[in-house]
């Protein structure tokens, strides 16, 4: 009997794939896709712990799905990613009307679970297990897919920033194997994925085991390079220090390598980077930018900022904004400290909020101010765009640029096509252009 299976993601792109993975691992008990939670005989929602916000949210989703739960008692209610992970068996405590909770590492076990869950028994597995999951999730399914994938290569964070909950909701860096990671991938470009984004908490500092030993991310790229149908490459996100030369030359010398970086800095103060423990000023990474434009004269940058870190005093926050002006970015987002439980931040003075509601509205000003105007500045170029699926307007596609700008073309092509698109006008978030 087929079962509607609904998920709800939060939080960054590795729970987009983590998503699907599962999807898919569901997928292999009976388990079909819906997007109405209505319908479904299961409710996933897969968690983000970043800030307060974004794990409260949960909490209130969760407390809206007690309708759906009373009306239907056969239903299944799921709480999986860093949320799971952080809280475990708070959540059945806080929420009796979840089945199961299950942590970002353990997914392949979430079948198990839900079987459990339809028999009436509540699990929670917030294991970091010995086994790794990538060898017991299904393989890939070989129907043919969106043009665009994701595709995890590195989990997990060792860096410990002072303010962040990521270490301890996906555990220690681990790499997956080269091997593996070029089989997905073909797999993925014969599915006809023209564009893949590498995903990892570290994804630059991905060190994975080859047949021939070592691998770098750097040449993990220039090997996928290699794959027939795949046309462009990315990969997010990258802490500054892991920024190695080799890297940085692949954006020279790899034309599928497309050319926009999300590399976060958080501050511009070496005061508030120490107390960040990021372990490296800003002068640092304002060198790699400059490396990495040297390579890539039109790379677009993007970053991270947080705003109101404990003890960022007046002259910490210029600071922040002096390394925007110089960075001049295509592309940011910047977040409000938020404290979080377990992470030696959270011990200090905050910031009093008005101070740091202030400073993220200048901030963003400077920021959209430079993301519009880099969006100005594309107009009567020519850029290649990846039609991914029809537009609001009859005949009309939507696609990315390769500065990953989302670009309105009408034109009759089908999704998975790249086509020469001479950008005309720019709109708040947008672009549009016709067809060179
Ligand atoms: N691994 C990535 C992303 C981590 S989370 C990296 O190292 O960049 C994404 C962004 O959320 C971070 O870059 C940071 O800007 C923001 N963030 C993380 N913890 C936060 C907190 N406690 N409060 C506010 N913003 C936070
Ligand atoms: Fe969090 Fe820092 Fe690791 Fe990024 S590098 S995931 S911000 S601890
Ligand atoms: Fe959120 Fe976990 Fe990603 S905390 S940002 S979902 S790694």
């Amino acid at each position: 009997m087929t079962k509607k299976l609904y998920i709800k993601t939060y939080g960054c792109q590795m729970n987009v794939y983590d998503s699907e993975r599962m999807a898919e691992a569901l997928g292999a008990e009976g388990y079909v896709t819906t997007e109405v939670a209505e319908e479904a005989d299961m409710v996933l929602l897969n968690t983000c712990h970043i800030r307060e916000k974004a794990a409260e949210k949960v909490y209130s989703d969760l407390g809206r799905l007690k309708p759906l739960k009373a009306a239907k008692p056969g239903l299944t209610i799921g709480v999986a990613g860093c949320v799971a992970q952080a809280e475990g068996g708070e959540i059945l405590r806080r929420m009796p009307l979840v089945d199961l909770v299950v942590g970002p590492q353990s997914y392949h076990r979430l079948p198990a679970m839900a079987k459990k869950a339809e028999a009436g028994e509540k699990t929670v597995d917030t294991d970091f297990p010995e086994e790794d999951k990538f060898d017991h999730l299904p393989d890939r399914p070989k129907a043919v897919a969106r043009p665009t994938a994701f595709l995890t290569v590195q989990e997990g964070c060792d860096k410990f920033c002072a303010f962040c909950v990521v270490p301890y909701t996906r555990g220690a860096e681990v790499s997956r194997s080269a091997d593996r990671v070029l089989s997905e991938a073909r797999g993925l470009a014969e599915r006809g994925v023209r564009e893949i984004t590498l995903l990892g908490q570290n994804v630059n500092g991905y060190h994975g085991a080859g047949h021939d030993g070592d691998w770098s991310l750097a040449r993990l790229v220039r090997e996928m390079a290699r794959i027939d149908g795949l046309e462009r490459i990315r990969y997010t996100t990258s802490h500054p220090n892991d920024m190695s030369d080799d890297l940085i030359a692949a954006h020279g010398e790899e034309r599928k390598l497309m050319p926009y970086l999300h590399l976060p800095v958080q501050s511009g103060s070496d005061r508030i980077l120490k107390a960040m423990a990021r372990k490296h000023r800003a002068e640092d990474y304002l060198r790699i930018v400059e490396k990495i434009r040297a390579a890539r004269p039109d790379m677009m940058l993007s970053g991270d900022f947080i705003v109101g870190f404990p003890g960022e005093t007046e002259a910490d926050f210029d600071a922040t904004l002096d390394l925007i002006r110089t960075v001049n970015y295509g592309m940011a987002y910047s977040f409000k400290y938020s404290a979080r439980p377990g992470t030696p931040a959270a011990e200090r003075t905050p910031v009093p909020a008005e101070v740091a509601d202030e400073r993220l509205q200048t901030l963003q000003a400077l920021l959209t101010g430079q993301q519009r105007a880099a969006q100005m500045a594309m107009i009567g170029r020519e850029v290649s765009v990846l039609f991914e699926k029809p537009g609001r307007l009859q005949g009309q596609m939507v696609g990315k640029s390769d500065y990953l700008h989302a670009v309105h073309v009408r034109t009759e092509a089908t999704p998975g096509t790249i086509a020469r698109v001479r950008i005309t006008a720019s709109a708040p978030n947008s672009l549009a252009g016709e067809v060179a």
